[in-house]
């Protein structure tokens, strides 16, 4: 379990952007994470995987813990990231050499690395580009590619911070897609997303506010609940179909049910 014991974290003494944040994530859930810019999205995945430490409190995963320089590497090694601008994940020319990259920092044995690197590049559907220039793929092609080099990796965990969001939508929904059928083998996912509509399809929502959770809880009874009203995020298509019929949002509902029942209403 990936467990946030009361950590604040600041960058600038007597400015707080993280406090006393506590939740766990158990293997194998789907959650999402919203909250409006500035919230401490971006600052709660470094720390997830070690890339910052708290300033007070604690990040634990299982025994290990971010605090201790020798537990780093395993945490990081469980904990994969994947990054919002495409072009800042590459570093090496080709596609394969791309998801070689992070197998030769662990120091995987040749064979079982081109073994890794070759199923790792077909999970993301981008086998027969594997001799490619990275920067000759959209930008869908590349978070795909930058999935596939974290999941080399073999990790626990699998951690986008808001991967999606310069993406056109077919590469949206491609990302989307595949990020379901790793949760489905069994990868835990955490997404940062502003997508109202991706955080749907999560088991599990965390909402930060000024770097507090203002919502932990499933996706349906967020909508409907006076915690968003306040926050500046743009519901889910269904549910401004709702509002925008004079009716109000269900507190629980099957939404895209939802919105095929609307669709046929019209
Ligand atoms: N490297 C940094 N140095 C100083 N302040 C930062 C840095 N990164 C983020 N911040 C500040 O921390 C707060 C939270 O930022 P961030 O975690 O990036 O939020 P989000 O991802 O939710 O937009 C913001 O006020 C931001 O300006
Ligand atoms: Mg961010």
């Amino acid at each position: 379990m990936l467990v946030f014991d009361r950590v604040d974290y600041d960058y600038r003494q007597g400015e707080p952007v993280l406090r006393q944040l506590s939740f766990g994530i158990q293997p194998g859930e789907f959650v999402a994470v919203i909250g409006a810019n500035g919230s401490g999205k971006s600052t709660a995945a470094k720390l997830m995987n070690g890339l910052l430490q708290p300033r007070a409190g604690e990040v634990r995963l299982g025994s290990l813990n971010t605090l201790n320089r020798d537990d780093l590497v395993r945490i990081r090694e469980r904990i994969g990231l994947v990054f919002q601008n495409p072009d800042d994940q590459f570093i090496t020319a080709s596609v394969l050499d791309e998801v070689v990259f992070g197998l030769e920092n662990l120091r995987v044995p040749r064979a079982e690395m081109s073994r890794r690197a070759d199923a790792a590049l077909r999970s993301v559907l981008m086998e027969s580009y594997a001799d490619s220039a990275p920067h000759q793929l959209s930008g869908g092609q590349k978070q795909r590619v930058a999935v596939a080099a974290v999941i080399a990796m073999q990790p626990e965990f699998l951690i986008l911070d808001e991967a999606t969001s310069m993406l056109d939508p077919q590469g949206r929904q491609e990302l989307l897609q595949l990020l379901h059928g790793l949760h489905g083998q069994g990868l835990t996912i955490i997404h940062i997303t502003h997508h109202m509509d991706e955080v749907l399809a999560a088991d599990r929502v965390l909402l930060l506010s000024r770097g507090e959770m203002a919502y932990d809880g499933p996706p349906a009874s967020l909508f409907s609940s006076d915690t968003i009203a306040g926050q500046p995020l743009e519901l889910p298509f269904a549910a401004r179909l709702y509002q925008a019929l004079g009716l109000e949002v269900p507190v629980s509902a099957d939404w895209k049910e939802t919105i095929e029942q609307l669709w046929a209403m019209r």
